[in-house]
């Protein structure tokens, strides 16, 4: 089988000209960029844009003044800093996610590393990678899905896109930040089998195919240990077995020590501030001098960050791109976001009919613009409207509408429709309208941020006995879901039609039209399993976030564990299978304006041991759309593997009537189980069911395969 194409040291195009400049610097130089504050405060030196992170640079050796943006999403533009700001806001990860698309993933990395790149930014804080085992998790909209194949292919597709246009991008935030309560102090408790084939496998793979520069370390404890100073998963894991050759930064506010960081393998910290101290700075001039920490663990942490920095084209601003075109990233994000959409149910209503006349608009500040989720990932194109949020560390939150109303986007897509809008405020008056109305589109929305998990599932404000009431009187009620995650539906079953929408970003209002007009058709699928209730979750109640401290900079106190060794590897649509529970909506699922046939399923393996499955795939419906054929499987008994999983996808779009025959290669780390003493995947001989479905729960084919037993590397 096929070894990890993790590079080395030298295998770094840039390794010798680091290793140059490290020679040439004194130590204090190089202890100098081995820590960073945070630059997003109105007294940051005057050469900062105005960002998460601000270091001067090295003026007599060349090395530039290095600018560190969040996020994944966009550039942000914490506490509003840069008023004239233009970014592109893209949707939500998890919106990437629903797409199962790593050409759109890639797009719209290469959407936000361009425009990084012209304001001057030498890192994105991008690559947010943990996966979904938590779904009331504040920072789920930052995160790509609860399956580690899915994650890890899109994060590193999203990372690659980013990084082609000359910044450098994280990947973050490692490991087993699976929720926001006392995200500083939680200890994520996990016993390695599971955490190799799930959180760890995603980062794995996301850095392998996106091979960001940077990785970040999350805020939680694993296994009791910081992962800012965890030698098992800095050293052991991530230097040590995957050859990672890129740098190593802690999370803002989420370095705890000098000696036991570094030899840990931390190479810098960062957003210094709201640590209890500079620990990586005199402290650490005084270990070095002292012998507690060798020269050459300083070299090397100088030599990964500059390796990165060298790639990115703040070194070489002459090469920096031209201005940003708008418009063609607005293209790219509408795009994106429609794809993004997921159509859960559908009596018929949707498409909208060409000759509907009357159309109420109800909620979600749909006049304004299509909700956002808050925190350091905050982005704000121009024409963003901000109500009031929350506050978490010394940041003002606020709630935030990216500019482009779906009410005034169905205007301009259905000009014959009378369409009225109402805010909901006022339930009897939406209602009247509604029962008067060809169709009752009803926006709901969740707003989610950083700093704090949802309390539960449930629609905020009244939403759910609004839309209840509104179902009652007009048959033909859409519920747009614009949230941050998945959300209990009461009322699934009394409406027409129902749509995640995800926060989609820039563009939302027109991609939500597109889907609703039938202008697009829906092809996206849930990257995350929507429950029945909270009872069916591995754990039912959340803690308390009263009792711990859950953000950076805020007095320490409540220290606790996640036991998440309750569901291992087995998360999300797993979880379901092993538990025997039916989801509200499975991940993988999505309706379409169309349908398909498969046939002819035919699992193989090719000289090198990979595994093929291929089928053909027809139109069967009335228009052009895309089809997403899913393989699980499922391995042999003596693997102890409980459930079935995500080994590959395709997504295939087809016109009406068209056939193909698709080809998805199977990832092997997922017909193998991690063996913890050889160490490595190792591949049990036997039987493996091969499925087709259509959704985690769904199967259309089914085929098996043969395999030898075998070992790979960790
Ligand atoms: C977040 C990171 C972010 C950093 C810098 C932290 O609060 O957890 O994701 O990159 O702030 O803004």
């Amino acid at each position: 089988m096929l070894e990890p194409s993790t590079p080395q040291d030298s295998d770094v195009p840039t390794d010798a000209q680091a290793r140059a400049l490290v020679e040439k610097m004194t130590l204090e130089e190089k202890v100098g960029l081995m820590h960073v504050p945070m630059a997003s405060f109105p007294d940051r030196p005057s050469e900062a844009i105005g960002s998460a992170a601000f270091h001067p640079g090295i003026g007599r050796l060349g090395i530039p003044a290095i600018q560190e943006s969040d996020a994944s999403l966009g550039v942000a533009n914490p506490n509003g800093i840069r008023p004239d700001d233009t970014s592109t806001a893209l949707p939500s990860s998890l919106s990437m996610g629903a797409s199962f698309d790593v050409e759109s993933a890639r797009r719209c990395g290469m959407v936000v590393g361009a425009e990084s790149c012209a304001m001057g930014f030498a890192m994105q804080l991008a690559g947010g990678s943990n996966l979904i085992r938590e779904p009331r998790g504040g920072r789920n909209f930052e995160y790509i899905s609860e399956d580690p194949l899915h994650t890890g292919l899109l994060a590193g597709s999203a990372i690659a896109g980013l990084q082609s246009q000359g910044v450098v991008s994280t990947i973050k935030h490692f490991a087993v930040n699976a929720q926001e309560t006392g995200r500083v102090m939680v200890s994520s408790d996990i016993s390695e089998r599971p955490l190799r084939e799930s959180d760890l496998l995603a980062f794995q793979l996301a850095i392998e195919h996106g091979r960001p520069g940077a990785v970040m370390t999350g805020y939680n404890r694993v296994n009791g240990e910081y992962a800012s100073q965890n030698a098992f998963l800095l050293s052991q894991v991530l230097k040590g077995q995957w050859r990672y050759p890129g740098v190593v930064v802690s999370d803002w506010g989420g370095t705890h020590s000098t000696v036991k960081a570094v030899l840990a393998g931390l190479d810098r910290q960062s957003g210094e501030q709201l640590d209890e101290e500079v620990y990586f700075g005199d402290a650490l001039l005084a270990a070095v001098r002292e012998g507690t920490v060798p020269l050459e663990r300083i070299d090397d942490a100088v030599i990964r960050l500059l390796r990165a920095l060298l790639t990115s084209r703040a070194f070489d601003p002459a090469a920096r791109p031209g201005p940003v075109d708008r418009d063609a990233h607005a293209a790219v994000v509408r795009r994106a976001a429609a794809d993004g959409i997921v159509l859960l149910a559908n009596d018929g209503v949707l498409p909208l009919a060409k000759g509907t006349k009357r159309i109420v608009v109800v909620g979600g500040h749909a006049d304004v613009g299509v909700l956002s989720g808050g925190g350091s990932t905050q982005v704000m194109p121009a024409g963003s409207t901000k109500t009031e949020g929350s506050a978490i560390a010394q940041m003002e939150l606020p709630r935030v509408y990216h500019p482009s109303a779906p009410l005034d986007a169905l205007r301009a897509a259905l000009p014959d429709a009378a369409i009225d809008f109402h805010d909901g405020d006022d339930q009897e008056a939406a209602v009247a309208a509604a029962r008067d109305a060809d169709v009752a589109v009803v926006i709901a929305e969740q707003w989610s941020t950083e700093g704090r998990d949802q309390r539960d599932l449930s629609l905020p404000d009244g939403q759910d006995d609004l839309i209840a009431a509104i179902a009652a009187a007009a048959p033909r009620t859409v519920v747009v879901l614009e949230t941050g995650g998945p959300v209990l539906m009461p009322w699934s079953r009394d409406v027409a039609a129902v749509v995640a929408a995800w926060y989609p970003g820039s563009e939302g209002g027109p991609a939500i039209a597109d889907v609703l007009t039938g202008a697009v058709c829906p092809g996206g699928r849930l990257p995350v399993t929507f429950p029945q209730d909270t009872d069916q979750l591995p754990r039912p109640v959340l803690h308390d976030p009263a009792g711990t401290a859950s953000n950076p900079g805020e007095p320490r106190h409540g220290y606790f564990s996640e036991d998440y060794d309750i569901e291992g590897a087995d998360i999300g649509y797993r979880w379901y299978e092993r538990q025997g529970h039916t989801p509200l909506f499975p991940f993988g699922f999505g309706l379409s304006y169309t349908t398909f046939d498969h046939r002819d399923l035919e699992v193989s393996q090719d000289g090198q041991g990979r595994v093929r499955v291929e089928v053909t795939v027809t139109n069967t419906g009335p228009v052009t759309g895309t089809d997403t054929p899913q393989v699980y499987v499922t391995l042999p008994v003596a693997a102890d593997a409980r459930c079935s999983r995500l080994a590959g996808w395709a997504r295939v779009r087809l016109d009406a009537g068209e056939s193909r025959r698709v080809t998805i290669e199977l990832e092997p780390r997922l017909l193998a189980v991690y063996d913890v003493l050889a160490p490595g995947w190792r591949t049990y001989p036997g039987d493996y069911r091969v499925d087709l479905r259509s959704d985690a729960r769904t199967t259309l084919l089914s085929g098996n395969i043969t395999l030898d037993g075998g070992l790979r590397g960790p």
